[in-house]
C-alpha cells in the first residue's frame, strides 16, 4: 500500500505541475483542514526543500500565516548553510503576533543558527507615511535586503478567511465580495483570474518582484485552498508548490 501511495503521489505531482506550470511539486498524504498533523508534514516538506537549495550567506523572505509559522515550527539546524538572513517579506498585515512574518523570521533564525532582521512599520500605511517610511534608512536598508531575496517562503490563504482575520474594514470585506476576490498572498487580494482586486498598503515584495528571486515557494494546503491556489497561480511567479493530497485532488478537479 505504501508503494503503491508513493507512486500515486508522483502522478499527482506531476498533474499539479502541468496545471500550474510550475518548476517543483511536493504533496504530503492527507488533508491539513482536517488533521493537524498533516500541516506539520507540510512544514517539514517545505525544511527538506530549504536544506537541500539553501547555501551559506543568503536571504530568505517569508510571510506570516499558521502555514509559515509550522515551518517555522519545524525548522531544524543546516549546518552547510552558515549566516543566512531572514526577512519578512512585507510589513505588517494585521496578523496576530504568533502569526507575524516578525516572529516566525526570528524563530526560524534562532532555529538554524541564522541572523534576521525585523521590520516595524504601522498597517495599514496611509499613502504619506508611506512615501515617508520607505525613505528612512534603516528602513531602505531592509527593503533592499528583501528585494535582492533570493529565496521567499510564503503562505496562500482564501481571500475573504485572511480578511476577517486582519479584521478588515466592512468596506474592504464588501469591495473584496463585489470583485470576487479568491485568494490572498503578501497582502495581495486575487480573484479568479488572478487580478488584482485589492492590496494592502504596506512596505517590501511587490508581487512583480518576484520574478527576481530564483525559489518562490508557497506552501499552501487542505481542501478548502484548492481555488485560492488555483487563483493565485494565475498571476504569482512562486515556481514551487508544496501542498497536501487533499488540496491537490481538489484543484484537479476544476
Ligand atoms: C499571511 C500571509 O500571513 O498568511 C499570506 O501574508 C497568506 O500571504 C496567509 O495568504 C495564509 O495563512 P495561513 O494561516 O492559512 O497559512
Amino acid at each position: 500500500v505504501f508503494m503503491n501511495e508513493i507512486s500515486e503521489f508522483r502522478v499527482l505531482e506531476s498533474e499539479i505541475k502541468d496545471k500550474l506550470q510550475l518548476e517543483h511539486v511536493i504533496i504530503v498524504s492527507g488533508n491539513s483542514d482536517e488533521q493537524l498533523s498533516v500541516k506539520h508534514d507540510l512544514g517539514k516538506a517545505c525544511v527538506q526543500f530549504l536544506s537541500s537549495i539553501l547555501t551559506s550567506n543568503q536571504t530568505i523572505a517569508v510571510t506570516g500565516g499558521t502555514s509559515m509559522a509550522e515551518v517555522a515550527n519545524q525548522m531544524k539546524p543546516m549546518e552547510h548553510a552558515a549566516n543566512c538572513t531572514f526577512v519578512p517579506a512585507r510589513g505588517g498585515l494585521g496578523e496576530q503576533v504568533e502569526n507575524q512574518a516578525n516572529t516566525i523570521c526570528a524563530q526560524m533564525a534562532k532555529k538554524v543558527n541564522g541572523n534576521y532582521r525585523m521590520l516595524y512599520v504601522p498597517d495599514p500605511l496611509s499613502e504619506d507615511t508611506y512615501h515617508t517610511i520607505i525613505e528612512e534608512p534603516a528602513i531602505k536598508d531592509i527593503l533592499e535586503m528583501i528585494h535582492d531575496s533570493r529565496i521567499v517562503l510564503h503562505s496562500i490563504g482564501d481571500a475573504i478567511t485572511m480578511a476577517k482575520r486582519r479584521k478588515a474594514s466592512g468596506a474592504v470585506i464588501d469591495k473584496l465580495k463585489n470583485e470576487n476576490a479568491v485568494s490572498e498572498a503578501f497582502g495581495y487580494y486575487l480573484d479568479e483570474q488572478g487580478k488584482v482586486v485589492y492590496k494592502v498598503r504596506t512596505v517590501g515584495m511587490q508581487l512583480e518582484e518576484l520574478a527576481f528571486a530564483q525559489y518562490v515557494v508557497a506552501v499552501a494546503g487542505g481542501s478548502s485552498k484548492a481555488k485560492a491556489i488555483q487563483s493565485y497561480f494565475k498571476q504569482g511567479k512562486s515556481n514551487v508548490l508544496i501542498t497536501d493530497e487533499a488540496a491537490a485532488k481538489e484543484l484537479l478537479k476544476g
